[in-house]
């Protein structure tokens, strides 16, 4: 068996597939295709940041070119987020309970977490879809060859505010990428839909959700992660517990940020938009009544950038509901020491460190756990 592909790499083969659907919108070739997309980047870019519409999202994927605009910059950083998410629940010991798995993505734009996760399950399976946007379910149809071969995938166009309408499940993971937030629902509302949403799952199926790493649509996800913690199907991840998240409120919110590698049409576009692709920033919520290995007791979890100071190499996790600053001595270490022992951690990373409330600790003491 070939070993898993990194979770933040688009393989070659689907950014070409969004090329050739860019020479196609534009009528042009290469790098002029590219120019004539950067603008609709923008655009999008700032439709999804700056320019929140409070009274609901236009149908911005209907457009040739912004569809094509959202494959070529934002659908390898989807695509990246759910690898990290699956990469999370695999570490957590899920695994589909079918030989042939399904998957429903919900909002699923052009297929970027669906696609994500049906390549990560590999084999042979079925991808349904749901979207408002018929031109973004075709792209998604149009490219399951490429992202993921032996699955089929199929597009629904409903309403994802409203699971009664959603395809027929069971399924054994339900996803909504960057959605919710989109739904316009407020607490009451988007507690009716989990309920509704996870109804979707098979037994010990996985509900995956994923929001914008904003303080705006991270901190109501985490909100909601900590209300569903301990009811059915109950929280398996980022978290390692059921503890409230001691963030929310605070001064910095919960989010990911991990690493992935910009594809080189990505990279192109951002050359004038100087937008911060150095890595993937999201929200991230696991869900499964899946009967999982209890974690490591002594395992945390990496909540801000670690940081290498004079002297010292320190590291910010949570773990039962509390934050701890842990620092590791590197007076002893020659530089190099020092950075190898930095570059091995990651905001993110499940990590064991020694029981208790000391403050500093022993370099060989922390290891890094996953995913
Ligand atoms: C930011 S995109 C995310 C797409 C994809 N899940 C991803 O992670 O890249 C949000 C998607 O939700 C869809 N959407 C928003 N509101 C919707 C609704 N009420 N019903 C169906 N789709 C909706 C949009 O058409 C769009 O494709």
């Amino acid at each position: 068996m070939s070993p898993p592909e990194p979770p933040g790499l688009l393989p070659a083969e689907v950014e070409a597939a969004w090329l050739a659907l860019g020479e196609r919108a534009t009528g042009l070739s290469g790098e002029e295709a590219l120019e004539r997309l950067r603008p609709s980047v923008a655009r999008l870019s700032d439709l999804f940041t700056l320019a929140r519409p409070a009274g609901g999202f236009p149908d911005y994927l209907a457009d040739a070119s912004l569809l094509a605009a959202y494959g070529l910059f934002f659908f390898p950083q989807s695509w990246a987020r759910a690898g990290w998410a699956l990469a999370h629940a695999r570490f957590r010991g899920w695994a589909p309970g079918s030989a042939r798995p399904r998957i429903l993505d919900v909002g699923s734009g052009p297929g970027s977490c669906g696609l994500r996760l049906a390549r990560g399950l590999g084999g042979e399976g079925e991808l349904r879809l749901l979207d408002r946007s018929p031109s973004a379910l075709a792209a998604a149809e149009s490219l399951a060859a490429a992202a993921a071969p032996g699955w089929t995938a199929g597009g629904t166009v409903g309403d994802a505010r409203d699971p009664r309408a959603w395809p027929q499940g069971p399924f054994d993971i339900v996803v909504a990428g960057f959605v919710l937030n989109e739904l316009g629902l407020d607490e009451a509302g988007r507690d009716a839909w989990f309920e509704a949403a996870a109804a979707h799952l098979a037994p010990g199926g996985l509900l995956i959700l994923i929001e914008p790493a904003l303080r705006a649509t991270a901190e109501p996800l985490r909100r909601l992660s900590d209300r569903r913690a301990t009811l059915s199907p109950r929280r398996i991840g980022p978290e390692l517990d059921a503890s409230p998240c001691p963030m929310l409120g605070g001064e910095h919110w919960d989010h990911e940020v991990r690493a992935w590698e910009a594809p080189p049409s990505a990279a192109f576009l951002n050359r004038k938009l100087h937008r911060d692709l150095g890595a993937v920033r999201f929200s991230l919520a696991l869900f499964s009544d899946a009967p999982l290995a209890p974690s490591d007791p002594a395992a945390a979890r990496v909540v801000a950038e670690p940081q290498l100071l004079k002297g010292l190499f320190r590291l910010v996790v949570s773990a039962g509901g509390r934050l701890r600053t842990v620092e590791a001595a590197t007076r002893g270490l020659s530089k190099r020491e020092a950075k190898d022992l930095a570059a091995g951690f990651a905001r993110g990373d499940l990590v064991r460190v020694p029981p208790g409330d000391d403050r500093r600790v022993e370099a060989g003491a922390l290891v890094r756990l996953g995913p």
